[in-house]
């Protein structure tokens, strides 16, 4: 026997049915994507899709060259025919201001765009950490808020209530001021590191040299008491930031949405500036931010656009559906309304003759294929989960009807002319 190929290292398959060391179904996984499409729509967000692969540079600029995501994670390749750099995206924001500003989609308006799709990071993967994972984001794109940073933030409320998980969340926010204040911050923290050096570990002496913000994200304990007594960004805002951030916060009081100030919040891409946000869980280990976000005020005319003040956030798909599978409300519903069971000459045909015109009235039909017993066919009916069965047997074919079966037992069983049918099934569906 040839030798099996195995998938790559952290990026799953996506299955009918749940895998020992992975739980999330296709159908699961539909039955969210039909609550977000409905959830973006009702805030007034346009779907946009973008290609997974993208020029290298794009990131470089965006998300920067010393963010682990560029400088360790990326896939990058290049062109066999030239000497491009191209990489399979990291994440969305950046694909997505690169087409607003290629077909000028800001030109006249503002912008509320929202997407979904597989992001890839070469990180070691565990649970809810994956090489390629998939992100639902929003960018709303001309807006200088602060009540649409927090708009964004009760429209994320609304997704996990939708859910059912908003009780197992909890919301971290920041300010990361403007780029004045933050060089100001830097050079406070920068200082106050480099008297530390000796004590910091490898990749936090790294971070000083590169993204000393990014030094107090260390989860390393021994660090804790250096990074607790840092100085801190929010001292070194300005009034106008000061001013933003409070709105901010006055508005989610207003919404009463719940969260919890975190100083040392800094994200891992950037790009931000002023409002920062995560939302985080302690039920997924070590892996516990569901979705983050902020304000990118200079990202696109970093990008080649027009100045555009814009906010957004992203959420880990398998993340949150881990999330919801355990303790939230929403259910697949991958099983057939009907099972169609038939036996006999030419009742196959008059079975799928029968099922076409249900699907046509609505059902989601499953039709038996190939000829086993009417007890071998039932047992296949119950096993698909459908709620009743259809049967086509030599005497309904004679009288021009079928037999219908509640597989649930509340309708027992029945046997109705074909005109009846679909009638009969609607009383039954709805009772
Ligand atoms: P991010 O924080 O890098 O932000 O990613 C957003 C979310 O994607 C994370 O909170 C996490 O749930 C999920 N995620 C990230 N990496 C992985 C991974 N390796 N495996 C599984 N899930 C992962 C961004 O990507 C920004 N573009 C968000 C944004 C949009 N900011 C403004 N607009």
């Amino acid at each position: 026997m040839a030798q099996k190929i195995q998938s790559v290292k952290g990026m799953n398959d996506l299955l009918p049915v749940e895998q020992k060391d992975f739980k999330l179904t296709a159908a699961f996984w539909q039955a969210f994507e039909d609550v977000v499409g409905r959830w973006a729509k009702s805030y007034g967000y346009s779907q946009i899709r973008t290609p997974i692969v993208e020029q290298t540079g794009l990131f470089v600029r965006s998300i920067g060259e010393e963010t682990d995501v560029v400088g360790k994670e990326m896939y990058t390749f290049s062109d066999s025919n030239d000497s491009l750099s191209l990489s399979l995206r990291p994440e969305g924001t950046a694909s997505c201001l690169r087409a607003v500003v290629e077909h000028n989609l800001l030109y006249n308006s503002p912008q509320k765009l929202w997407y979904m799709g597989p992001m890839f990071r070469r990180e070691r993967p565990q649970k809810g950490r994956y090489r390629q994972f998939h992100q639902v984001g929003i960018e709303a794109l001309g807006f200088e808020g602060p009540d649409i940073d927090a708009e964004i933030i009760a429209m994320s409320a609304d997704l996990w209530d939708k859910l059912g998980i908003r009780g197992y969340l909890t919301l971290e926010i920041n300010s990361l001021g403007n780029r004045k204040e933050r060089a100001a911050h830097r050079a406070a923290l920068v200082d106050y590191l480099t008297r530390y050096e000796d004590k910091l570990d490898d990749d936090s002496k790294r971070r000083l040299k590169t993204n000393p913000l990014r030094v107090l994200d260390s989860k390393n304990p021994d660090l804790q008491e250096i990074c607790n007594a840092a100085p801190r960004l929010v001292d070194y805002l300005g009034e106008e930031s000061q001013a933003h951030y409070r709105c901010f916060k006055t508005m989610l009081d207003g919404l009463d949405i719940k969260y919890v100030e975190n100083p040392r919040l800094v994200r891992g891409l950037d790009y931000y500036n002023q409002t920062v946000f995560e939302w985080t869980t302690d039920k997924l280990g070590a892996q516990a931010t569901v979705c983050g976000g902020g304000r990118y005020d200079g990202l696109i005319e970093e990008l080649g656009g027009k100045p555009a003040a814009s906010i957004g956030f992203a959420m880990g798909i398998e993340r949150l559906l881990l999330l919801v599978h355990e303790y939230g409300s929403l259910k697949a519903d991958a099983a057939p309304d009907v099972y169609v069971i038939h036996q006999g000459d030419g009742a196959d045909l008059q079975a799928m003759k029968y099922a076409q015109a249900l699907r046509a009235a609505g059902f989601d039909v499953m039709q038996h294929s190939g000829c086993q017993s009417l007890k071998a066919q039932m047992k296949k009916a119950d096993a698909s989960g459908a709620r009743f069965a259809l049967i086509v047997a030599q005497s309904e074919l004679e009288s021009g009807s079928a037999t219908l079966k509640d597989l649930q037992g509340m309708h027992g069983q029945q046997t109705v002319a074909a005109a009846d049918l679909i009638n009969t099934l609607q009383q039954w569906k709805s009772a």
